[in-house]
């Protein structure tokens, strides 16, 4: 079965170029100057259009348990919602509890996930319960293709660990060549924000942001970069959004060290301001770390530009308004953490393009080859060349569509963009070599999405 992808400006991590796509079963068969192959069971016509790998979306959390609930998309609807907005792989996370083990939680997630995916998917494992035991099976989850790591400096009784025990993963982490991705706050100082704002009566939403300032993101960014230098591991920051910890990111980058960032969509284009909305509708925003004074999107763009930033994600971990989020009204405390993306972080990043922030190729670079090479999936993901997966997105990069949880396909009552104007659209989607979505049309199907074994990080390994 041969699918043909013609007229179209392919595009990579390195620019733009007028080319012909040749599927050939589930992989790319060649790129062609335009016209050098007329034959193939289908033709598409991508004339206008772009042609660029599918989008990675390397921090997602579907059927997530968190603050007493879980996040409300399975792996199936996410999936599908992803393929929608253009995106052919997520990297999720399985979540150790604490007194239980490394492998029987990544037993557990391949139960939740595999069978249900729209698209392709990997793991990441978070470890919340560091001991000799744990350590050891970081070894084996190396071997079973989980090759990194996340750890909190938040959330205290819950996910969080101590610098010693994140001194000792670190360790761990050098050995096997793994990644240790860090959720830097402060989350002992924020906890006691956190108290003294509900003792003085402030329990409404925006007060999440006042009590999670930005330095408190900067100072624990900055200890994880020196515990990561004493050990000598490779270290991720996950969704950065403060401009003090991209200072710290940048610093540490500028003296040699292996340390990598990513930001996230709400980061860039949403702030205090939505956390601040009225009538609660601000616990919508509620995600950790929080949403920021708009000041520090400049910062960010910059980092894109920079590759101080080099990937964006979504955090994609989506409660309802009307159950979920309720959970916290008064008690901002008790709002589920998390914000729905997984949709459209393809299109909000091509406003950055149409707006001059990034440029087309890192648009593609942060979207799709880099978080393919910083988790160990290219070039079977991440780029359109011959052998590699035939994910792919025909993208209209004139067409205008409006966000809204109207339309969207993630399980959740609420869009976060409600309202944005987007240019540009996804027009045609395939999932190794097969058409998942074309035209708003859903041709998918779960359990057509692989689990994926991952290589260490090829940036360094
Ligand atoms: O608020 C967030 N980010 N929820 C998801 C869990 C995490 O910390 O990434
Ligand atoms: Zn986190
Ligand atoms: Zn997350
Ligand atoms: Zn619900």
């Amino acid at each position: 079965m041969r699918t043909l992808i013609k007229g179209g400006t392919v595009l990579s991590s390195t620019g733009a170029v007028a080319a012909d796509v040749l599927v050939d079963g589930e992989t790319i068969a060649a790129v062609t100057a335009p016209g050098m192959f007329t034959e193939a069971d289908t033709v598409l016509d991508a004339t206008g259009k772009y042609v660029l790998p599918g989008g990675i979306d390397a921090h997602t959390h579907m059927e997530m348990p968190f603050g007493g609930t879980f996040s409300a998309d399975t792996f199936e609807t996410g999936t599908r919602a992803a393929a929608f907005g253009g995106t052919t792989t997520i990297i999720d996370f399985a979540v150790q509890a604490k007194g239980t083990s490394l492998l029987s939680t990544l037993d557990k997630w391949h139960e939740k996930a595999d069978g249900d995916c729209a698209i392709d998917y990997g793991f990441h494992m978070i470890v919340s319960d560091v001991n000799d035991a744990t350590l050891k099976e970081m070894e084996s989850c190396v071997d079973a293709g989980v090759s990194s790591f996340k750890m909190f400096m938040a959330y205290p009784g819950v996910f969080y660990s101590t610098d010693g025990e994140i001194l000792r993963a670190m360790r761990k982490a050098t050995e096997t060549g793994s990644t240790i991705m860090m959720h830097a706050e402060n989350g002992i100082a924020i906890d006691q924000l956190v108290a003294q704002a509900l003792a003085e009566g402030r329990g409404e939403p925006v007060q999440h942001g006042y009590t999670r300032p930005p330095e408190l993101e900067g100072e624990a960014t900055s200890r994880a970069i020196t515990l990561a230098k004493v050990t000598g591991a490779p270290l991720y920051i996950v969704h950065l959004s403060a401009a003090q910890a991209l200072a710290a990111v940048a610093g540490a980058r500028n003296e040699g060290q292996n340390v990598f960032a990513e930001t996230c969509p709400q980061y860039l284009y949403l702030s205090i301001e939505d956390l601040a909305k009225p009538d609660f509708e601000g616990a919508k925003y509620v995600a950790s770390p929080p949403l920021r004074e708009k000041s520090h999107q400049t910062d960010l763009w910059r980092g894109l530009r920079t590759n101080d930033l080099s990937v964006v994600s979504t955090d994609h971990c989506p409660f309802c308004f009307k159950d979920q989020k309720e959970l916290g009204r008064g008690d901002f405390s008790k709002i589920p953490n998390g914000m729905p993306g997984v949709e459209h972080r393809m299109d909000l990043l091509h406003q950055g393009v149409v707006a001059g922030e990034i440029s087309l190729a890192r648009w593609v670079e942060t979207c799709s080859t880099t978080p393919a090479r910083m988790f160990g999936l290219y070039p079977r993901k991440g780029v359109l060349a011959p052998g590699s997966d035939a994910d792919i997105v025909v993208y209209d990069p004139k067409a205008e569509q409006t966000i809204s949880a109207a339309t969207h396909h993630m399980a959740v009552d609420y869009s976060a963009y409600e309202g944005m104007r987007i240019t540009g659209a996804v027009s045609t989607v395939l999932s190794r070599g097969r058409v998942v979505v074309d035209g708003g049309e859903y041709h998918g199907s779960a359990g057509h999405g692989r689990f994926l074994s991952r290589d260490l990080c090829q940036y360094l390994n």
